[in-house]
C-alpha cells in the first residue's frame, strides 16, 4: 500500500504522465489492467487562463478514472491561484507540478526542467500550491539540468520543505532527454534524503525493469510511461510478478484485437470520430510494434479516417498474424513479443 496524502494505492506502480498520450481513453485502458493512479496530460497554466476548450477536454474524467492527478506546467507563483481555481468542481485527487519537461519550447520560457536551475523559485511555486489547495501536491523533477549540474537531491529537499506530499523523479538530466542511462544512484540519493514518498521514473519498460528500479533505488513507487504504450498489460504483468513471481503469458491476438478495438471506441467517444481515429493511428503502431510484415496494414490504418474502417484493419491482424507465426524460425518464440519497446 502506497499512501500519498489521503490517496491509498493498493499497488505502487502507476501510469506516468505523457503529453499527447495520457487522454481519458488511454488512462481507462491502463487502469483496466491495474494502473491504480494516472495523470492528465500536462496543462500549461497560461492556457488555463483562457479557459480554452483544449484544457476542458484535458480535465475531463469519469468515475472509473480515479484517483486522478492533474499535472500543471508554469513558471510563477502568481499563476497558482488560477490553476487551483480551475480545478473547482473537477474530479481530481492530486496536483502535480512539472519541473521535468526537457522540451526547449518549454524550458526557454523558464518552465519544466528549467526550474531545476532555480530550486528556490520552484519551492516558492510549490508552497503556493500547498497553500491554495487542500489536495496533496506533488512535483516531478529530473536528475538535474545536465551532467555537470546533477542537483536532484537539493531540489527535492527544497520541494519537501515546501510541504509537498510526494515527489516524482525521472532519473535522467534535462540534457539527456529520453535517452542514455537512467541514474539509479541519483534516485536512491533522493529517496534516502526525503521522508515523503518518492516515485521513480525512467526506462521501466518491462516488469523486470520495474523490479530493478525498486531494488536499485529503494523508491516507494514506480511510474511507467513508454512501457505502457500499446502495452497496457504491463501493469497486470508487473503486479503479478511482484506479488507472487508469476510470469503472465503475453496476450494472444484475439485479446490484443479486443483491447485495440475497445481503446479505439473510447477514443472516438471521447474525441469524436475524426480526431479519435486520427489520434488512434499512433496507438495502432504501438500496439503492433515489433510485429514484422505489417507495413501494408499500417499504411492502410493511416489512410483510414473512419472508426469502421480502422476496426476492419484491426480485425485483419488476426489474418496476418498466423501467417507471421509460420515464418517464425524453428525453435524461435512461438509468439513474438510484439510489445517490447
Ligand atoms: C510521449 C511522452 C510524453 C511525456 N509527457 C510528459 C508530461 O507531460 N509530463 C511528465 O511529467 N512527463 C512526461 N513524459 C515523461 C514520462 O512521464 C517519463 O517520466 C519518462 O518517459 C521516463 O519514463 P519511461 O522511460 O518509462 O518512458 C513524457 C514521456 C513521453 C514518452
Amino acid at each position: 500500500m502506497l499512501r500519498i496524502g489521503h490517496i491509498e494505492l493498493p499497488i505502487p506502480v502507476m501510469l506516468s504522465p505523457m503529453a499527447g498520450v495520457s487522454d481519458l481513453p488511454f488512462r481507462l485502458i491502463s487502469r483496466s489492467f491495474g494502473a491504480p493512479l494516472a495523470f492528465t496530460e500536462m496543462i500549461d497554466i497560461n492556457a488555463i487562463s483562457q479557459r480554452d476548450k483544449r484544457t476542458t477536454h484535458m480535465l475531463s474524467s469519469c468515475p472509473d478514472d480515479r484517483p486522478l492527478g492533474v499535472q500543471f506546467l508554469g513558471n510563477s507563483e502568481s499563476q497558482v491561484a488560477l490553476a487551483v481555481e480551475r480545478l473547482t468542481g473537477q474530479a481530481v485527487d492530486l496536483v502535480d507540478f512539472n519541473a521535468a519537461c526537457p522540451s526547449p519550447k518549454v524550458t526557454r520560457k523558464g518552465k519544466g526542467a528549467a526550474l531545476m536551475k532555480e530550486p528556490k523559485k520552484l519551492a516558492g511555486i510549490l508552497s503556493e500550491f500547498v497553500r491554495e489547495t487542500s489536495l496533496p501536491v506533488a512535483v516531478k523533477i529530473r536528475a538535474g539540468w545536465d551532467a555537470d549540474s546533477v542537483n536532484a537531491r537539493d531540489v527535492a529537499l527544497y520541494a519537501q520543505d515546501a510541504g509537498i506530499s510526494c515527489l516524482f523523479i525521472h532519473g535522467r538530466t534535462k540534457a539527456q532527454g529520453y535517452s542514455g542511462m537512467v541514474d539509479y544512484a541519483v534516485i536512491r540519493d533522493v529517496k534516502e534524503a526525503l521522508s515523503i514518498p518518492v516515485i521513480a521514473s525512467g526506462d521501466s519498460l518491462s516488469r523486470e525493469k520495474v523490479v530493478r528500479m525498486f531494488s536499485e533505488t529503494g523508491c516507494d513507487g514506480v511510474a511507467i510511461a513508454r512501457g505502457a504504450l500499446g502495452n497496457p498489460w504491463i501493469f497486470a504483468e508487473t503486479v503479478r510478478y511482484m506479488t507472487d513471481g508469476a510470469i503472465l503469458p503475453k496476450p494472444d491476438v484475439p485479446e490484443r484485437i479486443a483491447v485495440m478495438k475497445r481503446h479505439l471506441e473510447m477514443a472516438v467517444e471521447h474525441w469524436g470520430e475524426k480526431r479519435g481515429v486520427g489520434l488512434f493511428h499512433k496507438f495502432f503502431i504501438w500496439y503492433t510494434r515489433g510485429l514484422g510484415g505489417l507495413r501494408p496494414l499500417r499504411n492502410r490504418a493511416f489512410r483510414t479516417g473512419t472508426m469502421q474502417g480502422l476496426i476492419e484493419v484491426i480485425d485483419e491482424l488476426s489474418l496476418v498474424y498466423p501467417r507471421y507465426r509460420k515464418r517464425t524460425p524453428p525453435g524461435g518464440p512461438e509468439v513474438q513479443d510484439i510489445t517490447a519497446p
